[in-house]
Order: C-alpha cells, then sequence, then structure tokens
C-alpha cells in the first residue's frame, strides 16, 4: 500500500526532475554563490517567472490531454500546478525575507501605493487554497464545489500575468508573450471550442478504425 502510494511511471519521475531543476540550479549557486552575490531581485524576478511559467504549463495538460487522449498529460496537471505554487511561495518568501526583511508596516505602505503587490498576493493566495484543497479529501468533501474552486486558477494566472505587465512597463515582450499564451489557454476552454477539438478527435479515431478495418 505504502509502495503503491510512492510508485511513479517514467512521466512522472520526469516531470518531477524538469520542475526541480530550476529549484537546484537555485540551491547550487546558492552554495557555491556562483552568479549570486546577494542579488535579491535576481531571486524574486526569477521566482516570479518560474510560478508564471508552472502555472500556464499546468494549464496546458488538459487541452494536451483532449488532442492526443494521452492520460499522463491530463493527470500532469495537478503536480505542475504545485510545483507553480511551490515557485509562488519561494517567491514570496524572497519578497517577505530577503527584500523587506518581516518589515509589515513597510509592506502595507507599498502595497498601498503599487496595484501589482496587491495583485501578486491575491494571485498567491489562490494558489495556496487550490494547493491546499489539491487531494483526494478535499475533492470527496467539496463534492461539486470543489470543480468550482479550482476554475480559480484560471484567475489566478490572469493576476499573474497582470502583475508582470504592471511590473515590465518599459519592456513588455515577456508579459505579452505570457498574455497570448494565456488567452489561447482560456479560448479553447470554451466549451463550444472544447466540444469541437474533442468532435473532431472523435471523428479522426473513426476514420483511422475503418481504414485499419479495410486494411485488413
Ligand atoms: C505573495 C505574493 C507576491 C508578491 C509579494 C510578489 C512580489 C513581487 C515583486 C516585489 C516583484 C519584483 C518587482 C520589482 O522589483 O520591480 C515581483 C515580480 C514578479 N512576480 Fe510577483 N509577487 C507575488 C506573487 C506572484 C505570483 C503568484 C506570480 C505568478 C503567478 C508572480 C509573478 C511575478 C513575475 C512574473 C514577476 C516579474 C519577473 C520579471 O520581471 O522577470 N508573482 N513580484
Amino acid at each position: 500500500m505504502v509502495l503503491k502510494r510512492f510508485s511513479f511511471t517514467p512521466f512522472q519521475i520526469g516531470l518531477h526532475a524538469f520542475s526541480l531543476l530550476p529549484f537546484s540550479i537555485f540551491v547550487f549557486n546558492f552554495l557555491t554563490d556562483a552568479g549570486f552575490s546577494g542579488n535579491i531581485q535576481r531571486l524574486e524576478f526569477r521566482t516570479g517567472r518560474l510560478a508564471l511559467i508552472w502555472l500556464i504549463l499546468s494549464l496546458f495538460c488538459s487541452p494536451v490531454y483532449w488532442l492526443t487522449g494521452y492520460r499522463e498529460a491530463f493527470k500532469a496537471r495537478k503536480t505542475l500546478g504545485r510545483y507553480a505554487f511551490f515557485y509562488a511561495f519561494l517567491h514570496g518568501m524572497v519578497f517577505l525575507v530577503l527584500d523587506y526583511a518581516f518589515d509589515i508596516h513597510l509592506i502595507l505602505i507599498t502595497l498601498g501605493d503599487t496595484l501589482y503587490l496587491l495583485l501578486g498576493i491575491i494571485a498567491f493566495i489562490i494558489l495556496l487554497l487550490l494547493a491546499v484543497t489539491s487531494n483526494p479529501q478535499s475533492q470527496a468533501i467539496l463534492k461539486k464545489n470543489w470543480g468550482r474552486l479550482h476554475k480559480l486558477v484560471y484567475l489566478a494566472a490572469i493576476l499573474g500575468v497582470i502583475h508582470y505587465f504592471l511590473i515590465e512597463k518599459s519592456d513588455t515582450r515577456w508579459p505579452l508573450t505570457a498574455a497570448i499564451i494565456l488567452s489561447g489557454l482560456l479560448v479553447v476552454r470554451f466549451p463550444a471550442i472544447h466540444k469541437r477539438i474533442t468532435l473532431r478527435k472523435q471523428a479522426n479515431k473513426v476514420v483511422i478504425k475503418t481504414r485499419s478495418g479495410k486494411a485488413s
């Protein structure tokens, strides 16, 4: 039973290794001080970008599953979402501990002046809520509301992108790229478009089956 709980498919092992790679690089750089040298802002930027990238990657899982039928891709969304939360947590800690040295008064003053911070904090709270309820027990307790609650992931991603836009006012190339990718991922979730994708997938399956039937 315990062994079953900790058994991973090669895909899952690859997914964890891939997701932990940036973190391992942070730890390595921190221990060796390679290119780090107390550069708090760089660390803040990198963890923020990683949180957003993993959040967007988690939103790719369902469309990949609809198109390919690959179940592992569908299951990967939770793992990627948890890593998004992990990097957002590191990002928040860098801000709270290294940047503001737990100075809550200063944080509150900054919060009143900057919208980007407020949006980042709201996105973080949503990710926290999703991470703590991302388990079978919560799913059983919340029943239908679990699905509704987890739709908030879209709001977290939108807020994350706006947070990014407000920070990178002078060079908006990357926030814009994130916004375009996110818009695409949201559009394919509209019921009408989702239905078309799955219907086309089923039609392709039927064609392949009939062709292979004729061939044999
Ligand atoms: C606890 C909540 C959060 C706080 C306090 C926070 C704070 C910050 C700060 C202070 C910066 C650097 C701003 C600057 O120096 O100009 C930043 C950048 C950034 N944050 Fe956050 N943030 C939070 C949550 C998030 C979340 C949830 C995401 C993603 C989903 C995110 C993504 C980013 C990105 C992409 C950047 C910019 C990186 C770059 O310019 O390369 N943040 N954040």
